[in-house]
């Protein structure tokens, strides 16, 4: 398993922001989408593109156009939040949505919800932008390599060492995008110093 730690200070301003207690729900959904479009495009670097010849206003030339489809697996609801940015970027995309919810006293993910595209030689962007014990993340991408993808990105915003542990012991092949490496989870199984609960700052619960 590979970790890219996205290193830009606009990356890092958003960051700021984003970690802020006074930031409200619109803002900070404003934000989410904008490290996204960071994340994505250090994502699909590699993603393979053809040649094509395009009739400019001035003269014909000759461009390259993307040659795959992506496939976005949302973690809901706190991953809801970057799908419409890499949707919005990519031209042919497939989203799938799995709903994980942790238990508030023991911090357990359990699945309440899958619905997933076909996943076989496709590039799979599984999202969401909290990885704290890795619990969340790990029965997603699991469940995601039983379907049959092979070629599987995580993204996500803030990282814990703990998550990310977790998801290096099980997925050797996976590759993790993070704005953030923070330092640690609290008791509650919460990161620190991390922003909070993304899911409940987003949409105002
Ligand atoms: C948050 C977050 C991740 C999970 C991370 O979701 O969006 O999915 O916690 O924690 P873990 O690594 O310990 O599993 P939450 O369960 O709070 O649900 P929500 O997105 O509906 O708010
Ligand atoms: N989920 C969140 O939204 N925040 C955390 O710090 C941990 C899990």
């Amino acid at each position: 398993m590979s970790l890219h730690v996205i290193k830009h200070p606009v990356a890092d301003h958003i960051l700021s922001l984003l970690r802020d207690e006074r930031t409200g729900a619109a803002e900070f959904r404003n934000l989410s989408r904008q490290v996204t479009s960071l994340l994505v495009m250090e994502a699909t670097r590699d993603l393979p593109s053809v040649p094509t010849e395009v009739k400019t206003p001035m003269e014909t030339t000759r461009c390259r156009k993307l040659d795959r489809t992506v496939v976005v697996v949302a973690i809901v609801r706190a991953g809801m939040s970057m799908v419409e940015t890499i949707v919005d970027l990519l031209p042919s995309v497939a989203v799938g949505f799995i709903g994980m919810e942790r238990d508030e006293e023991t911090a357990e993910a359990h699945s309440y919800y899958c619905k997933l595209p076909p996943l076989k030689d496709r590039r799979v962007l599984v999202v969401d932008p909290m990885l704290a014990t890795g619990g969340s993340a790990a029965q997603v991408i699991s469940m995601v390599y039983d379907q049959g993808a092979t070629d599987v990105n995580f993204l996500n915003i803030v990282a814990a060492p703990e998550g990310v542990k977790v998801l290096q012991d099980k997925f050797p092949d996976l590759i993790i995008y993070t704005a953030s490496l923070d330092r640690e989870l609290n008791d509650k199984k919460y990161i620190l110093p991390g922003l909070g609960d993304f899911g409940d700052r987003l949409y105002g619960t």
